[in-house]
């Protein structure tokens, strides 16, 4: 059965250009798999999401070894290293003539068995690169959240920290019941009730002029999350990592996530506790505006230990 409406006209998959896919790169709308792949089955899937600016990726190495470690943590290892899929992103980006925009490595498990278990299938990694401004069209706005009814599971459900598909079955669960709820993105509480993330973004609260944001056990410990832990540092900011209860919202005076694709996104509203757009957000916006162009140092012992020479971060 096909889809009664027809698929957008900008449909992802219905695009010019080329993807890299297993070491070559093919016609962009050619870039399948198989409909009996794990990956699509069992959440034998794991992925990044990056950003270009300016023709280069922001924190590259810091994301091509995340996916490595994602794809280690669901019992499986790329065909590729990490410094393999640097060149490959670079070189992607680079042939899709991308200044600005999103790109999304992906790995899965393919189609070699239905079982489970399959510690011996095939591994496909594919890295795709397009032109995508912002993920929320309004401008600088703040978005407003709805506190899910999903949680996010305990570190010993799930395996909370790699960015695995599997994992993402529930943020995209949360995140409709919110834009159906008129919201444009969910907050999840974790597993004991504490404040996790959004479905795609860490969480900071400013309160009484210090960050406050969980620590990395229950939601993904976020690239950019650190990038503004660090520029907060910079900017002679407190930052203190501990777990929040939801009450805390209430005397928040500001509200923001940090992700890639989101950057530093004010929030002004979490149900029915309302914010500003604040001066501590928009310094850090501002700030992390500057740093993924380069033009802000990112500073901290060991911080860019993992970016190879000449990279940005
Ligand atoms: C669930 C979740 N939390 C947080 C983040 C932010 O992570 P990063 O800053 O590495 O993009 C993301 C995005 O990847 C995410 O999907």
């Amino acid at each position: 059965m096909t889809r009664a409406a027809p698929p957008p006209a900008a449909a992802l998959d219905d695009r010019d250009g080329v993807i890299w896919l297993d070491g070559e790169f093919v016609p962009w709308r050619t870039a399948r798999l198989h409909v009996l792949s794990h990956g699509l089955h069992y959440g034998g899937s794991v992925f990044e999401g990056e950003r270009a600016y300016g023709g280069q990726v922001f924190k590259l190495s810091e994301h091509s070894a995340r996916l490595v470690a994602s794809a280690r943590l669901m019992g499986f290892e790329l065909p590729w290293s990490a410094a393999e899929l640097d060149a490959a992103t670079r070189e992607t980006v680079a042939v899709a003539g991308l200044t600005d925009g999103y790109v999304r490595p992906v790995a899965w498990r393919g189609s070699d068995t239905l079982r489970l278990v399959a510690p011996d299938t095939s591994v496909h990694v594919a890295v795709a690169a397009w032109p995508w401004p912002r993920i929320f069209t309004d401008g600088p706005r703040g978005i407003r959240l709805r506190t899910s009814r999903w949680r996010r599971p305990a570190p010993d459900t799930a395996p909370v920290t790699a960015k695995t598909a599997a994992a993402y079955a529930l943020g995209s669960l949360a995140g409709q019941e919110a834009e159906e709820a008129g919201c444009d993105d969910a907050l999840l509480l974790d597993h004991r009730g504490r404040l996790a993330e959004a479905t795609g973004a860490n969480l900071f609260l400013v309160l009484d002029g210090a960050l406050h944001t969980p620590p990395p056990e229950c939601v993904l410990d976020g690239i950019t999350r650190r990038t503004v832990i660090a520029l907060a540092h910079a900017l002679g900011l407190t930052v203190v990592e501990r777990h929040l209860a939801p009450a805390e919202l209430d005397r928040a005076t500001e509200v923001f996530l940090t992700g890639t694709a989101y950057e530093v996104q004010p929030v002004t509203a979490v149900d029915d506790r309302h914010y500003p757009l604040g001066e501590v957000g928009a310094a850090l916006a501002a700030a992390y505006a500057r740093a993924v162009r380069g033009e802000e140092a990112l500073p901290g012992p060991g911080f860019a230990s993992a970016a190879t020479p000449g990279e940005r971060g």
